[in-house]
């Protein structure tokens, strides 16, 4: 898929009042600083369309994003920040919840994981929520140019070996890397596919 247009339509936290639209939307979400807003501008060849920054806990909202006139691309906050109060994070979890609950036009939701890392409690559990939710996902492994290739194939072996424990067939699964702009047409084809069928 060729990116022709990408536009911010709004950032909110209240899913009630995102974009009012049937467009199909496709979701990016993570645990913090695991690159969403980076792969979302890789993904878009824009460079600044989502806020990057070192510091974990940039993205605060649910931001939509209007693709080709043709889809919608959401950047969500992340989550298993620490440095965020309680009461924050039950806030910010109640509005990403509803999202997943109320938002009938979300197609597919990417679950960003830094691939230097074994597997994560909050990712495990996360994932497991979604297929209770019966929400649809996809792995993204993030900042593979971290890594060498060997190393790369032996997380996502071990990766993949943890997964099996708790699912009958492993979710699609895409190595990216925004510095390196690895992975770019992999997604964004899947995403055409999704379109079309
Ligand atoms: P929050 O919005 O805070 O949850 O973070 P995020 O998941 O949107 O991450 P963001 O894209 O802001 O990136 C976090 C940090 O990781 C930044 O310093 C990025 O430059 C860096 N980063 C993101 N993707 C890559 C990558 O593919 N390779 C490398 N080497 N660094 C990356
Ligand atoms: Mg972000």
């Amino acid at each position: 898929m060729q990116i022709k247009t990408a536009k911010f339509v709004m950032s909110n936290s209240d899913v009630a009042k995102c974009p009012n639209s049937p467009l199909p939307e496709y979701a990016f979400i993570g645990r913090s600083n695991v690159g969403k807003s980076s792969l979302i501008n890789m993904l878009t060849e824009r460079k600044s369309l989502a806020k990057v920054s070192g510091k974990p806990g940039k993205t605060r909202l649910i931001n939509h994003f209007l693709i080709n006139e043709s889809w919608h691309l959401v950047d969500l906050p992340g989550y298993g920040y620490a440095k965020v109060s309680k009461k924050e994070k039950k806030i910010f979890q109640k509005y990403i919840t509803d999202y997943f609950r109320k938002r009938p036009q979300l197609v597919n939701t990417f679950l960003l994981v830094d691939i230097r890392h074994e597997p994560q409690p909050i990712d495990i559990e996360f994932m497991t929520w979604l297929g209770k939710n019966q929400i649809p996902f996809s792995i993204i492994f993030t900042k593979s140019d971290k890594l060498k290739s060997h190393q790369v194939e032996n997380n996502i072996a071990n990766y993949s070996t943890e997964l099996m424990e708790t699912w009958a067939e492993l979710p699609p699964i895409f190595i990216t890397s925004s510095s390196k702009k690895t992975g770019r047409d992999e997604v964004l084809n899947y995403i055409e596919q999704i379109n079309q069928s």
